[in-house]
């Protein structure tokens, strides 16, 4: 994985059909994604549920981009060797899921992935001041974390005030949450660019007519780009 800052649509498989992962995986990279979000939720740290390791590992035999495994569990550590295994390339966990980021943040790169950090929109950019050298990713909630759908919150402000702190670095800034060619635009403008997509990407296709996904990435990057 080369770093560079041209805008990348993550589409959310949270959307996808539970029980054809593989099958929309492909398709929605032959329709132009670049990476593939894979969303982690456990009912505690927030309330709703997904799936483990095992699925992880199962899917990543049809992902050809880039695996970039969103964790919204509590706690991260007991598992972080699990999701090396199941061939993460990316592993993001939340800055409010337990009392030492940084310890996780150097065992996820020590498990050999790249180490990613994320906010909920009530948690402020300074918390991570000091743990981001060992970032290679910020992820920025615009939603409220547990579910796909939910309408976009502004967090153009800390966008900014993270896209300054980061400067030079090496760190991509990923936007999760209700991002739409309506939203697209303004999280570019603040300095993101790894644009999340569920619903969004997902949109009026499937497996059988994967047309409109290509139709829904294309229409959120030139957004973005715009
Ligand atoms: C929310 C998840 C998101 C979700 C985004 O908790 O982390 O990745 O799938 O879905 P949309 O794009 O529909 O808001
Ligand atoms: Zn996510």
């Amino acid at each position: 994985m080369t770093f560079d800052r041209s805008i990348k649509i993550a589409p959310s498989i949270l959307a996808a059909d539970f029980a054809n992962f593989g099958a929309e995986i492909e398709a929605i990279e032959a329709q132009g994604a670049d990476w593939i979000h894979v969303d982690v939720m456990d009912g505690h740290f927030v309330p709703n549920l997904t799936f483990g390791p095992p699925l992880v590992k199962a899917i990543r035999k049809h992902i050809k981009t880039v695996m970039d495994v969103h964790l919204m569990i509590s706690p991260v550590d007991p598992y972080i060797d699990a999701f090396a295994d199941a061939g993460a390339d990316i592993l993001t966990a939340h800055v409010e899921a337990g009392p030492h980021i940084h310890r996780t943040l150097q065992a996820i790169r020590g498990a050999g992935m790249k180490a990613g950090v994320a906010l909920n929109p009530g948690t402020p950019a300074e918390s991570i001041a000091h743990v981001l050298d060992l970032a290679d990713l910020v992820c920025v909630m615009t939603v409220n974390p547990g579910f796909g759908g939910q309408k976009f919150i502004d967090m153009s402000a800390k966008i900014e005030t993270l896209r300054s702190m980061i400067g030079d670095r090496p760190i991509h800034i990923e936007i999760d949450g209700g991002v739409d060619p309506t939203t697209a635009p303004l999280v570019a403008k603040a300095g993101a660019d790894v644009l999340v997509a569920g619903s969004a990407a997902f949109r009026g296709g499937s497996v059988s007519n994967p047309e409109p996904y290509g139709e829904n990435i294309r229409a959120i990057r030139a957004a973005a780009t715009a």
